[in-house]
């Protein structure tokens, strides 16, 4: 069901001081029960002022959904953070915010490859849905950066990476991860 109630647009500048905290909120607590890592204030600020992410709000003006675009060293770009809050999901609004999160790295980043690393079925689900397709790991971007985050932000990291472990596979960095990886192919 698509909600027509609901607005889906870029985030701008403007809406940084008043929306910030209530997204580090929400994902902060949807972070209790989903593998999404927790992301800080001022990070979100700056994704905001920089025009690459993307908020969704309700009738009242109150922030429901967030996400916002990475582009990496060799020109891989992911949607990353997203998120909706847990009353307003399985209404469209997380297919809305990465259509609109789509458009925006076509108009600012052309010719960028769309990846995705997740273990979120749903997500694997969407991003299938708008043409990306499950591919290895290896196939990813190479920038240690990306695979950085997933010791600091995964909360299987410890067991995927224990001693003699095959859980997962193996990354560019040479460490494991149990994401499915997807990739846009030109
Ligand atoms: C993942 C998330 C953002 C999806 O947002 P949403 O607004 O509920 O998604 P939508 O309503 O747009 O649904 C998108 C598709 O997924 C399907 N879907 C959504 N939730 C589902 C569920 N729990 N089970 C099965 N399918 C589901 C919908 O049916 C829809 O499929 P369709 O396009 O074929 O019709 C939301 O569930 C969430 O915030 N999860 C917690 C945070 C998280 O895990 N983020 C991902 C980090 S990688």
């Amino acid at each position: 069901m698509e909600q027509t109630n609901v607005t889906v647009r870029e985030a701008a500048a403007d809406d940084a001081p008043q929306y910030a905290e209530a997204v580090a909120a929400l994902i902060r607590e949807s972070a209790q029960h989903h593998n999404i890592h927790p992301r800080n204030v001022e990070d979100i600020r700056r994704w905001m002022t920089e025009g690459v992410a993307v908020i969704a709000l309700d009738e009242d003006g109150i922030v429901i959904g967030f996400c916002y675009y990475h582009l990496w060293s060799d020109r891989m770009v992911t949607h990353s953070a997203l998120v909706v809050r847990p009353d307003r999901r399985r209404q469209g609004i997380g297919r809305q915010m990465k259509d609109q999160l789509h458009v925006m790295v076509e108009r600012d980043v052309p010719g960028a490859v769309e990846i995705s690393r997740t273990t979120c079925p749903v997500v694997v689900h969407m991003n299938e849905r708008i043409g990306l397709q499950q591919c290895p790991l290896s196939d990813l971007t190479s920038d240690p950066a990306f695979w950085h985050e997933c010791e600091h932000g995964c909360r299987d990291y410890a067991l995927v990476n224990a001693p003699g472990s095959d859980v997962g596979q193996p990354n560019p960095i040479g460490t494991r991860c149990c994401c499915t990886g997807l990739i846009r192919r030109q």
